[in-house]
């Protein structure tokens, strides 16, 4: 049995909602706070939830800080599939914040450099929530089945399965879908304060299941969050909690 707070809702916007009202409940206590953002087509509701908020002057992004999971190697930044371009379009130039408060890792160049920089930025921060979705697999941000509890930020080789279920974004072509990323390893995603992971749809039941057993599995990165010594919520519908 797992200590992860489960709340189950009836649909996908459901989820959103709540897992909008727990970041709301922050910037209300404390404007100024990091926020570990995630992509996907999963936060995509809640993200929505957000700007609502924000338009209605419930909540401000004026003094929020927000630090990214994961970015595609290789892809330029301004690639309509990069997550710099998702973030974007999906939050961030629908809200106050400064744009300068915003961070993800660096794709192009380098992937050593990049990880040591970004894993610079994050040693000297606190992330106050950090929001996850899952892969199919059970991978949280790219951190695939396999990979160390221990590890910082670092590049990744994505899995067959990982590139199949991305194709979707890249007019189903897996050739046209990256093959490595960079990403906060599980080491970074256990040091934040509250990590709330969202996830709908009967394709996440399976990993759903396995990280709420509360076995530490290394070929399921999520199971990780077992791990994890502050608050952990984990929202899904009702299809990716068909399997508990
Ligand atoms: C991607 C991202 C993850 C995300 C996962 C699920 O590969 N790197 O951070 O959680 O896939 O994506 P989706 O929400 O589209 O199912």
């Amino acid at each position: 049995m797992s200590k992860i707070n489960l709340i189950v809702t009836e649909n996908y916007e459901e989820m959103s909602k709540k897992a909008a009202a727990l970041f709301e409940e922050l910037l209300k206590k404390k404007p100024n706070a990091n926020l570990g953002l995630a992509t996907g087509s999963t936060p995509i509701g809640l993200y929505k939830e957000l700007i609502k908020l924000n338009k209605a002057n419930e909540i401000s992004f004026k003094d929020v800080k927000t630090y990214n999971l994961d970015e595609y190697c290789d892809l330029p930044k301004q690639h309509e599939q990069s997550y710099y371009t998702f973030m974007n379009e999906n939050l961030f130039k629908h809200i106050d914040i400064n744009i300068n408060n915003t961070h993800l890792p660096k794709g192009e160049g380098d992937s050593k450099i990049n990880a040591k920089n970004y894993e610079d930025i994050l040693k000297n921060i606190k992330i106050d929530i950090q929001l996850l979705g899952i892969g199919s697999n059970g991978h949280i941000g790219f951190n695939e089945p396999g990979t160390d509890f221990d590890i910082g930020v670092h590049e990744v080789q994505l899995t067959d399965n990982t590139i199949k279920d991305n194709a979707r974004f890249f007019e189903n072509d897996i050739n046209k879908v990256p093959k490595k990323a960079i990403t906060m390893g599980i080491k970074n995603i256990l040091d934040v304060e509250t990590i709330i992971l969202v996830a709908n749809g009967v394709n996440k039941a399976e990993a759903i299941k396995k990280v709420m057993s509360g076995k530490i599995d290394k070929n399921v990165p999520a199971s990780a969050l077992n791990l994890h010594k502050g608050k952990v919520y984990v929202i899904v519908d009702k299809e990716a909690a068909s399997k508990l």
